[in-house]
């Protein structure tokens, strides 16, 4: 078994890429709270081929951030090739192919899910990364392009008989998006047939939901994704299986906020900083009442000591959020 293979399973609980979320202060507040894998979001193998600045800024590593994985999106097999090498150089532990994103400009360039429509395809591109690349090649995959093509049988075979070290299946078809139920049960299917460790992604919101997951599909790991968003201890209660762990009060939620908003600064410039920060706050805020006005009240941060005074003010009053 490949060790990052081997440390995902034992991580059981993966931080799932996520586009324009798991950047390095996202995934560092994640290891924070015993996120022991993670992944960058999909990169897009064309940045890395054409040498885009915001590309290679995305594939920035930093010490605290290992083991970690990548995500290419790309459907040319030299160009992938080609950036999973540069990858591997860099020192990422795995490399992930996307075979599930449903976004339309995505799949119109045959990328993401389009793959799904061409099992050979993937599996040749598959074939030539294992070939090249000494650290494992893995494959994000949906359960088929739609209702009519529950297709992901095929596909974790066909990868897995070319090389690739295990799947990760979110058992929604593309035309599903992100909306409906998922398939657990196909997860345990693909579980079942594949041959190669298979995670298993979707609706994994609490600790809860990562033991049932784990034990009604088998499933080596599970890949923790929107669960995360403003609740980066998730994997503190996933780690902590059946023992209970304290919920943060409202003072430890602020403080993740000043932590987070300080690892911003950290890589990016305060204004960048303030504007990347405001999806993360409304996340961290959602469970409380009047988060509408506290959203329109941090709006009119323009720096770093409005946003000291913006915290400073922040309290809680009932379920209610005063500022
Ligand atoms: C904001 C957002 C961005 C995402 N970006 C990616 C991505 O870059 N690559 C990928 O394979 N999946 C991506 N996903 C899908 C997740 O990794 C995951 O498979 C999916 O959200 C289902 O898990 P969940 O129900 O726990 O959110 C994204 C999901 C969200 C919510």
């Amino acid at each position: 078994m490949d060790n990052a293979i081997a440390d995902m399973m034992r991580a059981r609980a993966v931080l799932a890429p996520m586009a324009g979320v798991t950047d390095i202060p996202f995934r560092l507040m994640a290891r924070r709270f015993g996120c022991a894998f993670a992944s960058t979001e999909m990169i897009d193998v064309n940045g890395i081929v054409y040498g885009n600045r915001r590309t290679f800024e995305l594939m920035e590593r930093v010490p605290g951030d290992s083991p970690l994985g990548v995500q290419l999106v790309g459907q040319d097999a030299d160009k992938l090739l080609y950036a999973a090498e540069i990858c591997e150089q860099k020192g990422f532990k795995v490399i992930d192919v996307n075979a599930g994103c449903p976004a339309r400009k995505v799949v119109r360039s045959g990328k993401g899910a389009a793959l799904l429509k061409d099992p050979l395809k993937l599996a040749a591109i598959v074939r030539r990364l294992v070939k090249a690349l000494t650290i494992p090649v893995t494959v994000k995959i949906r359960s088929g392009w739609d209702e009519e093509n529950l297709n992901c049988m095929e596909v974790a075979k066909a990868v897995a008989s070319e090389g690739a070290s295990a799947v990760c299946i979110h058992a929604r078809t593309k035309e599903q998006m992100h909306k409906g139920k998922v398939r657990h049960d196909i997860t345990r299917a693909v579980k079942k047939t594949a041959g190669i460790p298979v995670f298993a992604s979707g609706d994994i919101l609490t600790a809860g939901d990562a033991a049932d997951v784990l034990a009604k599909t088998g499933c080596d790991a599970v890949f923790i994704a929107r669960g995360a968003l403003g609740r980066p201890w998730l994997f503190r209660e996933i780690n902590a299986g059946a023992l209970s762990t304290s919920v943060p009060s409202f003072r430890d939620i602020k403080d993740i906020i000043i932590e987070h908003f300080s690892l911003h600064l950290r890589f990016y410039d305060e204004q960048q900083s303030l504007k990347r920060m405001y999806k993360h706050l409304a996340w961290y805020l959602r469970r409380f009442k009047n988060l509408d006005a506290v959203m329109k009240e941090y709006r009119r941060v323009g720096g770093l000591e409005s946003f000291r005074g913006f915290m400073e003010r922040l309290r809680l009053d009932g379920r209610r959020l005063v500022v």
